[in-house]
């Protein structure tokens, strides 16, 4: 029996550990992801969810990979705090200025990266057969979600992209940081009158209060598709609203979720999951 918990005490301490920090956390979805990439790749991990609050962050993460920890993720409200703690940044981090992944490297050292923007990209281009190039994109906000997809977007070369923000010099000033990455402009609500757009995303934490930005009508380009970087087990007011302006896709933010968890999986273990059953598996778990 001794041997037996001792065996035991060995292998538990030899699985590699994983978790997201956050605040809150409670109703996070990301153990469930990654167990599940986990089972469908065949690998052997431990990952859970922490309850950190921002002041509490750089103690709780030196103590997690003091403690063996491989690797974590990081949501609202640390992702400004991650990027501040890595000792080094992806490109993509650098750009986002938020860290959403932490992976302990060989050396020792802690590599930041942001797997959103790449995470939101693979959602529209390879499950949902949205194109990007050649098209005009509207980002409806300009806080830390907005920031972190500009860059990925921009690489797929879009007609153009506006950055529509209530608060309308923040716009104005994040258009500005990356000017030299494509056609990017910034503007307030009001400026949209008489524009139009083939794809509309949602970064603004409106949706999450059941609010919505002023948008005029005829915003939405016909066929045009609309996605909300937000996700609930209710349509979010975004997605009615783009369901109300016809447009031919409203979309939320799950399958971002699944596919920046994948890409994270990916940094750490080195394995690429596939995404698809897991979105799927959780699509049919809320009836939208
Ligand atoms: P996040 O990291 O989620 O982007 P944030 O940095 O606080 O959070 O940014 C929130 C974004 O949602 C901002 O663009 C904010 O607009 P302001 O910059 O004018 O504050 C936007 N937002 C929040 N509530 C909103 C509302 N009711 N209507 C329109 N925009 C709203």
């Amino acid at each position: 029996m001794g041997t037996m918990d001792g065996e035991k005490s060995a292998i538990m301490n030899s699985i590699d550990r994983y978790a997201v920090f956050g605040h809150p956390i409670k109703h996070s979805k990301s153990p469930r992801i990654h167990r599940l990439f986990a089972e469908q790749t065949r690998q052997s991990l431990e990952y859970s969810a922490q309850e950190v609050p921002a002041e509490q962050f750089s103690a709780a993460a030196k103590q997690f990979f003091a403690e063996g920890g491989k690797g974590l993720n990081c949501t609202v409200p640390l992702k400004e705090l991650a990027w501040n703690y890595a000792d080094h940044k992806t490109e993509r981090a650098q750009l986002s200025k938020a860290v959403n992944t932490l992976a302990l490297q060989p050396d020792g050292s802690i590599l930041g990266d942001n797997t959103d923007g790449i995470g939101l990209v693979t959602d529209l281009v390879v499950n949902h057969a949205i194109i990007l190039a050649g098209t005009r994109i509207l980002i409806l906000g300009a806080g830390g979600a907005s920031r972190g997809i500009i860059a990925p977007i921009l690489d797929q070369s879009p007609q153009a992209m506006v950055i529509a923000n209530r608060t309308v010099d923040k716009a104005v000033n994040l258009a500005a940081e990356f000017h030299g990455k494509g056609p990017i402009t910034g503007c307030g609500f009001d400026d949209l009158k008489n524009r139009q757009f083939d794809l509309i995303l949602n970064a603004t934490s409106a949706s999450l209060s059941g609010q919505l930005p002023p948008l005029p009508a005829g915003l939405l380009a016909e066929n045009g598709n609309c996605y909300d970087l937000a996700y609930g087990n209710e349509p979010t007011a975004f997605v009615r609203w783009a369901k109300e302006n016809h447009a031919a896709k409203s979309l939320d933010g799950l399958g971002m979720l699944v596919e920046q968890a994948a890409e994270a999986f990916f940094i750490w273990r080195g394995v690429r999951p596939k995404t698809r059953p897991v979105i799927e598996l959780l699509n049919s778990e809320r009836q939208l």
